[in-house]
């Protein structure tokens, strides 16, 4: 069993479900309302964790039932929260999620998970030096996650980079990343350009694009490949791209090679589709193999 440590957000998700999507300044009566546990750290952690790998988190919550609620749910699915630290005078980290015209908008407040510094790695360090492969986003500071690759490239271990919420990377931030996943917008804003079929091919292997149901493109070294996804019936899409993730580490980590993983992470990831929620979706070993 290979090991993932993610070092990210712990959120806590207010799921908002609507026939229709409020627009500016309109007021309309929604269908349900759930809270479940989210942040793309803890949701691609539960991923991995779900579907086979040893997966450890290093993140903060605050001192609140939010906190206590995200740190249970890592807990209940044997993640390792050892290096979740709980921070004073500052809330977890919530999402407000509304689901909507068969499409999520999400606004983030990051609370304690601006608390993962550089401090808090230097901590775990050697927790994070003993992955198999290190799951980073974007939804804790972007020095934090800078150190991290530094520190995980001076010692050769692997790093799998979601780049969201996207921000434009450094060419080095992009060199020392082993693999990078951005959907098809946020491939844009990391590489600062428009047109990026040439960039992918730079970047042979480590920039995996996916494309919602279409699946997922990567340049393998000669061609531009596209991997299709598998049919789903859309619930919600929420946390998908957390799903191939923590699935796709988890698959690596088992010593699967880029193209099985990437087929093994697209199951993975239409199955979590099927239910509402981020978490609530995301399948069991067993499940995908059913
Ligand atoms: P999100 O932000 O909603 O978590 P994302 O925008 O990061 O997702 P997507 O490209 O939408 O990522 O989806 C990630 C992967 O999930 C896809 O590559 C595909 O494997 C799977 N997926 C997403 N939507 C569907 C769908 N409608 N049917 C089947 N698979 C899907
Ligand atoms: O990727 C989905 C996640 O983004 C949600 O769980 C929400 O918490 C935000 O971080």
């Amino acid at each position: 069993m290979g090991k993932v440590v993610v070092v990210g957000s712990i959120n806590v998700d207010m799921v908002f479900t609507s026939d229709i999507r409020p627009k500016a300044g309109e007021t309309v009566l929604g269908n349900t309302f759930s809270l479940i546990p989210g942040g793309k750290g803890a949701n691609q952690a539960v991923a991995a964790a779900k579907l086979g790998a040893e997966s450890v988190m290093v993140g903060c919550v605050g001192l609140d039932s939010n906190g206590d609620f995200a740190v249970d749910s890592l807990k209940a699915v044997n993640v390792n929260t050892e290096c979740v630290d709980v921070v004073h005078n500052v809330p977890t980290g919530v999402a407000n999620i509304i689901v909507a015209e068969n499409d999520n908008s999400i606004i983030v407040i990051p609370g304690a998970n601006y608390k993962v510094d550089i401090d808090l790695v230097r901590r775990y360090k050697e927790v994070v030096l003993s992955a198999d492969i290190v799951l980073l986003q974007l939804e804790i500071p972007l020095e934090t996650v800078e150190y991290i690759l530094d520190l995980c490239s001076e010692n050769n271990v692997k790093v799998l980079l979601n780049p969201a919420p996207a921000v434009e990377l450094s060419k080095s931030m992009i060199e020392k990343a082993s693999y990078i996943t951005p959907n098809e917008h946020e491939l844009k804003i990391i590489l600062g350009k428009d047109s990026t079929e040439e960039e992918m091919k730079k970047y042979p292997n480590k920039l995996i694009v996916t494309l919602g149901s279409k699946g997922v493109k990567y340049f393998d070294g000669t061609d531009i490949k596209l991997i299709p996804s598998y049919k789903a019936e859309v619930v919600d899409t929420t946390g998908a791209g957390d799903t191939f993730c923590g699935a796709l580490a988890a698959a690596l980590v088992r010593g699967d090679g880029l193209e099985d993983a990437i087929r093994f992470a697209n199951r993975a990831a239409a199955y979590s589709v099927t239910k509402l929620g981020a978490q609530s979706g995301m399948p069991t070993l067993d499940q995908l193999e059913k």
